[in-house]
């Protein structure tokens, strides 16, 4: 693997999903695959499971780590080209990119979106002018409109936990997990309800799930990312049965980067866990208490937060190891 930013670049999901779990079991099996090489992890945005998962994955393959806070720390990068560079920015991408991929084996990025301009953040301008002037793999550790090593510990999470019996399973029985829109009072990215979103239809589509999404209208994610999903207006009707309740806010994506009203009635309590199937709670984090999800869900034990946020490591893992063992 030389690019990790998206579904799309795992030709096996299920394969990657048991290379991660087997790393669970068995986390120093390849603490000398990394030897003498460098993970560098570039970050423009804040970060504490993905910065420290990633590291502890790094140092578990045996690799060295470098990381760089590029926001407080870096030159200001300038990613435009053909202009001339007499404002506030003062290093090209260009040089900043392909010096880091001197020093460096493998390369992670974490770039937000900016929420101004759509297309600027669709076409993934930054990330995708880094991976291609570093010159080494890249990991995505949150670009402008994905998080893939989020969506692969959530994948390995669920997989982990499934309720679902051996007989029911022989029987075509599958979880059924469903994307809930939550509120929030800013304006959040899409990338890790499109991530999830296109992770989860790309497990359906193997057998592995059923999958819906739950938000208001106006709360649509772009298309593309949600082809097979079930999509629902109603939270009640979508959440009745589930097995998994994934909660996240995003802003819309059609009146891009705007704070939005929002009907009552969309934050996940245990009143509403009572339509599911005793359903297991699951949130990225960072969250905030009783606005996105009610503080009874989260310290009562239907949530699998803390879980997930401890599968990060081994997701990171299996991704690094797949990596390192193309670069020998
Ligand atoms: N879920 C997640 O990516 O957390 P951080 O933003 O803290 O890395």
């Amino acid at each position: 693997m030389k690019l990790f930013s998206s579904v799309s670049d795992v030709q096996d999901i299920k394969q990657l999903v048991a290379s991660a779990l087997a790393l669970k079991a068995n986390p120093y099996a390849y603490g000398d695959l990394g030897k003498n090489k460098t993970l560098g992890l570039v970050f423009m945005n804040p970060s504490l499971r993905t910065r420290l998962s990633t590291q502890k994955a790094a140092l578990n393959l045996g690799m060295n780590v470098m990381v760089m806070n590029m926001d407080k720390e870096g030159w200001a990068l300038e990613t435009q080209d053909g202009i001339i560079m007499n404002g506030t920015t003062v290093e090209h991408i260009r040089e900043a990119a392909a010096v880091m991929g001197e020093y460096c084996d493998i390369l992670g990025l974490r770039s937000f979106p900016k929420l101004q301009n759509r297309e600027e953040d669709y076409n993934e301008e930054f990330f995708n002018k880094f991976v291609k002037f570093c010159g080494v793999p890249v990991v995505s550790l949150e670009s402008a409109t994905r998080h893939p090593l989020q969506s692969l510990a959530d994948l390995v999470t669920i997989t982990e936990t499934n309720p679902i019996s051996a007989e029911e399973k022989a029987n075509g029985k599958v979880p059924k997990v469903v994307l809930a829109w939550a509120p929030h009072i800013k304006p959040l990215p899409q990338a890790v309800p499109n991530s999830f979103a296109e992770w989860m239809s790309r497990a359906q589509a193997e057998g592995m799930l059923d999958f819906t999404i739950a938000q208001p209208e106006g709360f649509e994610l772009e298309e593309s990312f949600t082809t097979g999903a079930k999509i629902s207006h109603n939270l009640d009707e979508a959440i009745t049965d589930a097995d998994y309740v994934y909660v996240k806010n995003w802003s819309s994506y059609k009146e891009y980067g705007k704070l939005l009203d929002f009907p009552e009635g969309w934050m996940m309590n245990n009143e509403k866990l009572k339509l599911t199937n005793n359903a297991k709670v699951m949130h990225c984090l960072p969250v905030r208490r009783d606005l996105e999800l009610a503080s009874e869900i989260l310290d009562g034990p239907n949530s699998l937060v803390i879980h997930e946020a401890g599968n990060r490591l081994w997701s990171a893992q299996a991704v690094l190891k797949a990596m390192l063992e193309e670069l020998k």
